[in-house]
């Protein structure tokens, strides 16, 4: 059953994915060379709590972290860790939070300084892929149509689009009906209708599409080694346009608090 979000749960909702996409914003400007992913996830509960928000993730079917960071050829779910960051990695940042009672989900990947031509390109060509999801999130359409629009999309930029882990219906409860994925799978897709809440996030190999999940039982890495991206946002369907809920809070980068 997916459930339609009526404008007073959208009163709630909205707070919620704005402070996940605005504390995403906070870690990204925060990553520096140097950094553990124990630092990140550190930093990241700080900025979580400040906003009088709880992790998502933290306790999600045992999740030991607040969000996810996943690392060059790790795809998602990687677990904070003694490891430190290198000038040149690209990390892939997960994060949800729980507020008024709602999820807000997004991600987003960052290169460590700076990074390759590969690993830049690749980036580009996912964030991109969700953008050409994000506009086919439109009522009357089908979930069908937004998945294409992503695999057209990389597979033509010569990536691949991970098949064992897809988007999702988000709400009180982090994953709902639909599901989404980032490729047309042929099976029957759901019309789209305005109060659907869609957490669209594409995951994309410069390799080969095949991913393994490591002896911890959380981290996702691709087989071939092979670098990954991701991002995510959490999307209302409306009468007319999407509605991007996890846009981070507007503030001139100079006077965001610390
Ligand atoms: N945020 C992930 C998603 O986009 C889910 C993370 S589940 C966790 O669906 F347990 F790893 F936190
Ligand atoms: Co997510
Ligand atoms: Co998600």
């Amino acid at each position: 059953m997916i459930i339609l979000k009526t404008e007073r749960d959208l009163e709630a909702m909205r707070p919620a994915c704005t402070l996940a996409g605005t504390v995403l914003d906070e870690i990204a400007a925060w990553i520096q060379p140097g950094v553990t992913t124990r630092e990140v996830d550190a930093y990241a509960a700080t900025r979580i709590k400040f906003y009088g928000a709880k992790s998502a993730f933290l306790g999600y079917r045992k999740y030991p972290c607040q969000i996810c960071i996943s690392v060059n050829d790790q795809v998602v779910h990687g677990l904070a860790g003694p490891r430190r960051l290198e000038f040149g990695d690209i990390v892939s940042l997960d994060v949800g939070v729980v507020h008024n009672g709602f999820i807000g989900d997004t991600a987003r990947t960052v290169a460590v300084g700076g990074c390759g031509v590969l690993a830049q390109r690749l980036m580009d060509v996912t964030e991109k892929s969700l953008y050409e999801g994000i506009a086919q999130a439109l009522a009357g359409k089908r979930v069908v149509d937004i998945s294409r629009a992503i695999q057209n999309y990389v597979e033509a930029n010569g990536f691949s689009i991970v098949r064992e882990f897809v988007g999702h219906g988000v709400g009180r409860a982090m994953h709902e009906e639909p599901q989404v994925p980032n490729f047309d799978d042929g099976q029957p897709s759901k019309k789209l209708r305005p109060g659907m809440t869609l957490a669209i996030e594409p995951m994309v190999n410069a390799g080969q599409a095949p991913v393994k999940i490591l002896n911890d039982g959380w981290t996702v890495v691709t087989q071939d080694g092979s670098l990954s991206a991701h991002f995510e946002h959490t999307v209302l369907i409306t009468e007319a346009e999407p509605e991007i809920l996890t846009w981070p809070e507007k503030k001139p980068s100079k006077l965001k608090d610390q």
